[in-house]
């Protein structure tokens, strides 16, 4: 890969880079297509990361089908499928980490404490073998594109960062590869994820600024499911991660998890305050 990538530099191709873990669905094609948008040869790596996962977590049974997803990726433009081995990326005796801080602290690092380790570690390694110019991150995971945001400048990666929107099913559900587990009933109880966002949106449009009514409003809407269980509702300020009491001018960003079916899923939208009202 490294090789690959130092003959397109040389050729003075831009090469645009789009990491996974494959399982591949539509909002990782959006990735894709608005990565093409901005550079000549596009990567999309395909790694299951077995450091980001806890032990007691999915790595043994996240879902693996690199045919379909090489098929996905090639319809959606990828020029290079780079799906390296578990014994490349970490040799034996590998004792290097890349660690976030402040932000990991927080939200999915709370229940997740070496998850964010794992995804700053990997995705630097990759950054290294891959070279690109830009990078593409979703939305979808707010707080890992914080992060990742956050370790390229500290670190003074000369990568391009670009961040898509959250891609949604037609009935509002965020797409991921977790879906998958969750049964037909769990499938339409996890649709209180994206209404409780619309109702806060809502809120917000309608004048609401209170950061504890609109966490009351969200959890309220959650809880009516008797299928979900909230983990966190947090309006946090959506660079330093930092709570908020009161939503002002600043982007504001509303993340949640909670559990349908023993599956655990996030979720989020930014509120945007006007800063002229009327
Ligand atoms: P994965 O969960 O496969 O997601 C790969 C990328 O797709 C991430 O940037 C994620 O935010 C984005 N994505 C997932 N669902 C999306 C949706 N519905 N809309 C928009 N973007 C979406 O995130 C990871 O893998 C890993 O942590 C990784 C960065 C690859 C490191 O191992």
């Amino acid at each position: 890969m490294q090789q690959e990538s130092d003959r397109l530099r040389g050729e003075g191709l831009r090469i645009g880079f789009v990491p996974t873990m494959g399982a591949l669905h539509e909002g990782h094609l959006d990735l894709l297509r608005l990565c093409r948008t901005h550079c000549d040869v596009t990567v999309m790596s395909v790694f299951v990361n077995p450091t980001q996962f806890g032990a007691n977590e999915d790595f043994g049974r996240y879902p693996r089908d690199l045919d379909r997803d090489a098929m996905l990726a090639a319809s959606a433009g990828c020029d290079i499928l780079f799906t390296p081995q578990a014994e490349e990326v970490y040799p034996p005796g590998y004792s290097t980490w890349v660690q976030e801080e402040i932000l990991s602290a927080t939200l999915e690092g709370r229940s997740r404490p070496t998850h964010f380790r794992g995804v700053t570690t990997v995705v630097t390694k990759l950054f290294l073998m891959v070279k690109p110019h830009c990078a593409v991150f979703g939305q979808k995971d707010a707080q890992q594109a914080a992060i990742i945001k956050r370790m390229v400048r500290d670190l003074h990666f000369d990568i391009e960062l670009l961040i898509a929107p959250i891609r949604r099913e037609a009935d509002g559900l965020a797409m991921s590869s977790r879906n998958m587990y969750l049964s037909e009933s769990g499938r339409i109880e996890a649709l209180a994820l994206s209404r409780s966002l619309r109702l806060a949106e809502q809120f917000v449009a309608g004048g609401g600024r209170d950061a504890d009514a609109i966490r009351a409003l969200v959890k309220d809407e959650l809880n009516r499911s008797g299928a979900v269980t909230v983990d966190y509702v947090a309006l946090l300020d959506a660079e330093t991660l930092d709570e908020v009491d009161m939503l002002s001018g600043q982007a504001t960003l509303l993340a949640i998890a909670a559990r349908v079916d023993r599956t655990r899923l996030i979720d989020n939208t930014i509120l945007r305050v006007e800063t002229i009202e009327r």
